[in-house]
């Protein structure tokens, strides 16, 4: 729940590794904000993280496998223990898997589905569920513009993301009146772990920057923010060429 002054009290970050997700939650922790949850399979990783942050935020660690669908609502009914309110859901985990041949192994497409798809797509659910229950609750879906227009290079990752991010708008939808709600970001290119060694994409950014642009739209009634927000246009024109142009344009 919300303090006085509308700080939540409770944030809790799936993927407690994500440089992305670890850059949200530090732009939105401020003196008031009595517990971070971070959500991981590197537990030691997460420590190190939550060993950085200042000031009297209590830090716990969960294991999770973001791959595992089927365990999403118990680990939620774990960070929610006791009774205790979600106020902020940050759902980071993700993999890019950028180069795998899929034409060489068709199956490894089950890989990046379940973690990018299946898994957040019941942990969606599984958040909406104990936030309606709550009668409030922010729930934060790292998207992606990949999944905008999905363009050959990855479609498998783009596929997964445009399949979350829809999904993430009609639940948003059906949460209207609840008190429960999502802000689907799309962020462009962005220096993490997850593009190490990849050239940069025009209007690449930072995790920073990407938490500002989400800081600024948490408490608002947003539903999608781009970051950068120079995105939203780019992609506004990207999302209605004709194939045959967007075809002919240079991207991989
Ligand atoms: N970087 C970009 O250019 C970019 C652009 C648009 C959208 N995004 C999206 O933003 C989100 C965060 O990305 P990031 O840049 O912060 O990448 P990152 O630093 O590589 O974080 C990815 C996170 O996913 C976790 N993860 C992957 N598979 C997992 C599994 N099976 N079980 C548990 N955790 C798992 C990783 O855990 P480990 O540390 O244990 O591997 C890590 O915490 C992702 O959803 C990504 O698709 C990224």
């Amino acid at each position: 729940m919300k303090n006085g002054v509308g700080v939540p009290q409770n944030i809790v970050l799936f993927g407690g590794t994500s440089e992305i997700g670890q850059a949200v939650v530090s732009a939105l922790l401020q003196p008031g904000v009595a517990r971070l949850t971070l959500v991981a399979r590197d537990l030691d990783g997460s420590a190190t993280f939550g060993d950085s942050i200042e000031g009297d935020t209590e830090v716990e660690i969960v294991r999770f496998d973001a791959a595992d669908h089927s365990s999403m609502a118990a680990v939620v009914e774990e960070v929610s223990a006791n009774g205790r309110d979600i106020d902020v859901a940050v759902i980071a985990h993700g993999v890019l898997a950028e180069g795998t041949d899929y034409y060489a192994d068709p199956s490894a497409v089950h890989g990046l589905l379940a973690v990018n798809m299946t898994a957040t797509a019941a942990l969606l659910y599984a958040l909406a569920a104990r936030m309606r229950v709550q009668g409030y609750g922010r729930i934060i879906l790292l998207s992606s513009v990949a999944g905008v227009r999905v363009r050959k290079g990855n479609p498998v990752y783009g596929a997964s993301k445009a399949a979350v991010d829809s999904l993430a708008l009609a639940v948003d939808h059906e949460l209207e009146g609840t008190g429960v709600s999502i802000l689907v970001v799309r962020p462009g290119f962005v220096v993490s772990k997850m593009t190490t060694g990849m050239k940069k994409a025009p209007f690449s950014s930072t995790p920073e920057a990407v938490a500002q642009i989400v800081a600024r739209a948490v408490n608002s009634g947003t539903t999608i923010v781009y970051a950068p927000t120079v995105l939203r246009w780019v992609f506004g024109i990207f999302r209605l060429l004709p194939q045959a142009v967007w075809r002919r344009l240079p991207l991989g």
